[in-house]
This record gives C-alpha cells, sequence and structure tokens, in this order.
C-alpha cells in the first residue's frame, strides 16, 4: 500500500473508533445478532483478487463490528467488562504496528525493559519483595495455568497430586488445573461461608483426608475478588495454613486485584503479599484493552525452572541473566507488547486517576447495595466488599425458590431486550442472582439508580401477574 493509503485507511478507522466512543452513552449497551443473519451476511470464499480497502472496512464497520457488547458502556453491568483508556487502544495499535515480538531481549529490548518496568510496579503494589517477578499473560486464564505449571514443577511433579478451590472459584482455575494434568477427581472444591469466602475448617479438612489417602496436595487457589460477588477469601489464614502444609498458595486476583493501589482496597487484600503467587488482569479494573493478563509470582525462579527450554535455534537470544527473556518464563514464545498499553496510560494519567477510577466503582456498589436494602421489591444477596452487587426480586410475599428464580429470569429477559442497560446474573450457593459489576469510570450514579429502578419496574410487572406484589 502507498503511505496515502496507508494513511486514509487508518484515518477511517481512527474515525469510526473515535465515534464509536463518543457515541456510546446514546445506545444500548449491547448489541447482537442471531447466526442466521450473520453467516448470510458473512459466509463466502475468500476473494482471489483485491477489494478497495474503504470498501472492506465499511463492511466490517457495517456487517461485524456493531454485533458486540459494548463493554465500555457506562451502562454495562454484566459479567466483568472492562473500559479501555484511549492511550491503551492507541498502545496496542503501535504494537502492533511495530510488529513487537516480545519474546527474547535480542528480538524486542525495548519493551521487554519496559515490561521489567511495568511488573515492577505491580510488583510493588502486591506488597512482593524484591526477588518476585512475573510476566504478562493473555488474562487470568493463562495466568491461571501458569501459576499451577510453576507450583507443580516446585513441588517435583508429584503424582497423585490435589489442588483445592472454593466453590465461588472462577472456572479457569478447575480448567487451569485440568491443564496442568491434575485428573478431575483430585480437584477438590471446598464450601464457602456465608459471605462467599472460603471456609477454611473445611479445607483443612479435606487437606487431612487426602493426605491419610495417600494423595499429595499442591497448591490451594484462593480469590481475591469472585466472579460472582467480589468476595475475598481470607488470605492471611490461608498463607499460615500453606506454610504449615507445605503448599502453594495462588491467589486469583484477575478481577479485584487493582483495588490494591487504593486505600481500602489495600486493607480488604491484606495477605496477598504472602501467596507464592497471584494472578491480575489489567483487562478488567485497570481500564485496558483486551490482552491484558499478568502473573506475578514471589520467587521468579520458580517461572524459569517451569518453563526454560532451551532450542538451537534460539542460542543468540540467550544475553544473560541482566538481559530476562520473557519466553523463557511463561507458555508463549510469540507474545504481543502487553505492558506497552498499561505503561501509557499511567503515563498519560497518572496513578491518582487510576486510584479515582478505582475508588467510584466501590462506592457506587456499596450505594447500590444500599438501594437495593431499601427497596420494598429486592433483596440483597451479598454485601460489596468490591465492586459487584448480587440482588434479586424479591418482595417477601410467599413464592417459594422456584417461582422466585422464574420472576427473575423473567426480569432479566425483559432488561436484556427492553432496557439500555446490560445486567447478567449467577447462582449462589443455590439461589439464582442478579448482577452488576460496576467498575466503569464513565459510569454515575444516575445510571446506577436508573437500571435498578427499571428492574423494580419489571418485578413489580411480573409479580403483579402472579398476585405477589410489593
Ligand atoms: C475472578 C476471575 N478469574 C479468572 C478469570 C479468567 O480471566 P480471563 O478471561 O482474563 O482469562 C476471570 C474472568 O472474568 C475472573 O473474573
Amino acid at each position: 500500500m502507498s503511505r496515502e493509503q496507508m494513511l486514509e485507511l487508518g484515518r477511517q478507522a481512527l474515525d469510526l473508533v473515535v465515534n464509536r466512543i463518543e457515541n456510546l452513552p446514546d445506545e444500548g449497551a449491547w448489541e447482537g445478532e442471531f447466526r442466521e443473519i450473520l453467516e448470510s451476511h458473512l459466509a463466502e470464499d475468500p476473494p482471489e483478487g483485491p477489494n478497495p480497502p474503504s470498501g472492506v472496512l465499511e463492511r466490517l464497520a457495517r456487517d461485524v463490528l456493531p454485533f458486540t457488547a459494548r463493554l465500555d458502556h457506562p451502562r454495562f453491568f454484566g459479567f466483568i467488562p472492562t473500559s479501555s483508556t484511549w492511550p491503551g487502544v492507541v498502545a496496542d495499535l503501535l504494537a502492533t504496528g511495530y510488529l513487537i515480538n516480545q519474546c527474547t531481549w535480542l528480538v524486542a529490548s525495548g519493551p521487554s525493559q519496559l515490561e521489567l518496568v511495568v511488573i515492577d510496579w505491580f510488583r510493588r503494589w502486591i506488597g512482593y519483595p524484591e526477588g518476585a517477578g512475573g510476566l504478562f499473560t493473555s488474562g487470568g486464564s493463562a495466568a491461571s495455568v501458569d501459576a499451577l505449571v510453576a507450583a507443580r514443577e516446585a513441588a517435583g511433579h508429584p503424582e497423585r497430586a490435589t489442588v483445592y478451590m472454593s466453590d465461588q472459584s472462577h472456572s479457569a482455575l478447575p480448567r487451569a488445573a485440568v491443564v496442568v494434568g491434575i485428573p478431575r477427581d483430585h480437584i477438590r472444591t471446598i464450601p464457602s461461608d456465608g459471605s462467599f469466602r472460603l471456609d477454611l475448617e473445611a479445607l483443612s479438612t479435606a487437606v487431612a483426608a487426602d493426605r491419610a489417602a495417600g494423595l499429595r496436595p499442591l497448591a490451594v487457589c484462593a480469590n481475591a475478588g469472585t466472579a460472582s460477588t467480589g468476595a475475598i477469601d481470607p488470605l492471611d489464614e490461608l498463607a499460615d495454613f500453606c506454610a504449615t502444609e507445605d503448599l502453594w498458595l495462588h491467589v486469583d486476583a484477575a478481577y479485584g486485584g487493582f483495588a490494591v493501589v487504593t486505600e481500602r482496597g489495600g486493607q480488604l487484600l491484606r495477605g496477598i503479599e504472602r501467596a507464592d503467587s497471584v494472578g491480575l488482569d489489567a483487562h478488567k479494573w485497570f481500564f485496558q484493552p483486551y490482552e491484558a493478563g499478568c502473573l506475578l509470582v514471589k520467587d521468579r525462579e520458580t517461572l524459569s525452572d517451569a518453563f526454560h527450554m532451551p532450542h538451537d535455534i534460539l542460542q543468540d537470544t540467550i544475553w544473560g541473566a541482566d538481559h530476562p527473556n520473557f519466553a523463557d518464563i511463561g507458555l508463549q514464545l510469540s507474545r504481543s507488547a502487553r505492558a506497552l498499553k498499561v505503561w501509557m496510560s499511567v503515563q498519560t494519567f497518572g496513578m491518582d486517576a487510576f486510584r479515582r477510577a478505582i475508588e467510584n466503582g466501590m462506592e457506587l456498589a456499596a450505594r447500590a447495595h444500599d438501594y437495593v436494602r431499601a427497596s420494598p421489591v429486592l433483596e440483597p444477596l451479598n454485601t460489596p466488599p468490591l465492586g459487584i452487587v448480587c440482588f434479586r426480586v424479591n418482595p417477601g410475599g410467599g413464592l417459594d425458590e422456584a417461582a422466585l428464580e422464574a420472576v427473575n429470569r423473567t426480569v432479566l429477559a425483559q432488561m436484556f431486550w427492553d432496557d439500555p442497560a446490560f445486567m447478567s446474573s449467577t447462582r449462589l450457593q443455590g439461589t439464582f442472582a442478579l448482577r452488576m459489576c460496576i467498575i466503569n469510570p464513565a459510569t454515575t450514579w444516575d445510571d446506577v439508580r436508573e437500571t435498578l429502578e427499571a428492574v423494580e419496574r419489571f418485578g413489580r410487572k411480573e409479580l403483579s401477574g402472579k398476585g405477589d406484589l410489593a
């Protein structure tokens, strides 16, 4: 392509992206389409000859790009959304445009140094000592796999290994255990308590029973912010337990970990610095585009011991310990330069802005919880430590659990089709729960309040049909 063609296509693409962001508040938080319709627009053989680039972009803009959840919409409260900083987006463009392969020092020394810098920021925020380290990963799932590989290798790859996690742990954790070769029936799901925190006594009983049965307990996976409610497991007590039992402690802080930069978050996450490894997702509560996961380990040697695998073709890339090759401490050889986006965002806005953005989520979640408690129609189902509020429509009029679930499912469906906000649901120890994750710094109290009012409205309508009206 000529310089003019490149710039023209780039400008058109940038226009699309900036217009999308500008128009977000006037749009619904979700857009999607059924397969049949999308296939009719898109299924085709690849063309033999060229097409005009602007026409190709137009097709993308018309037939593909609109059909995604608008995760950065101020009223997108489903799952765990992100809302990227603009410098984060631009950094991804640069990383791609410069075609960085962030694998070895020889191939990408500047980006390698930057990854060291950003990983060191994370290390200090978590409260890890000097010898700690880590790397960027695609996300929390990949970080969990890398962590359990490190745990397994540090323990000498024992046979009959078992791992432990709470019934609130994300599915990424049991999946990671399966990937590293733990048989499914050696993955212990420990019940959580009334606050959705892992029950230590049940953990201790399970570990003792496994030892008595000749199994080899390997690791405990704790939560620093569960995906369902944001619950934080008792990290200090778990660190004590794991030290006594000689178990690897991995903390899945994919969602909640970056709250540590705030005063309140730092208090809530106390003990995280005692874990052997911590997974963090900057594409959740640190406002970065996908993919921006990270694994930190307390002893960086555990990663190189687990992953270093020499290859003749890479012999020229060995520059000594002072010039680390990130490919030697994780799963990926070819890697994108993920540290750029975090670095560029933090340099542009400063940490104070990040702290305030995270605090905004915690404050709105606490206010939403107060609203739910005061509502005659809604019942709170968690006390949010971080940014997630769980509740259901339940005016307390004698509907049984099955009927309540049916009402709440209908309300959720009505929200989905008829309200601009997007919410999702979860199941809390058997109870169907509506759920809002409020972590977008652009979200205002009006966004939250009007969404809760819509839930109340749909709830009242649904209940009136059942003769159970608040
Ligand atoms: C608590 C928690 N852990 C792990 C994951 C998996 O992370 P990723 O989607 O980045 O692989 C998620 C995803 O939402 C999560 O919320």
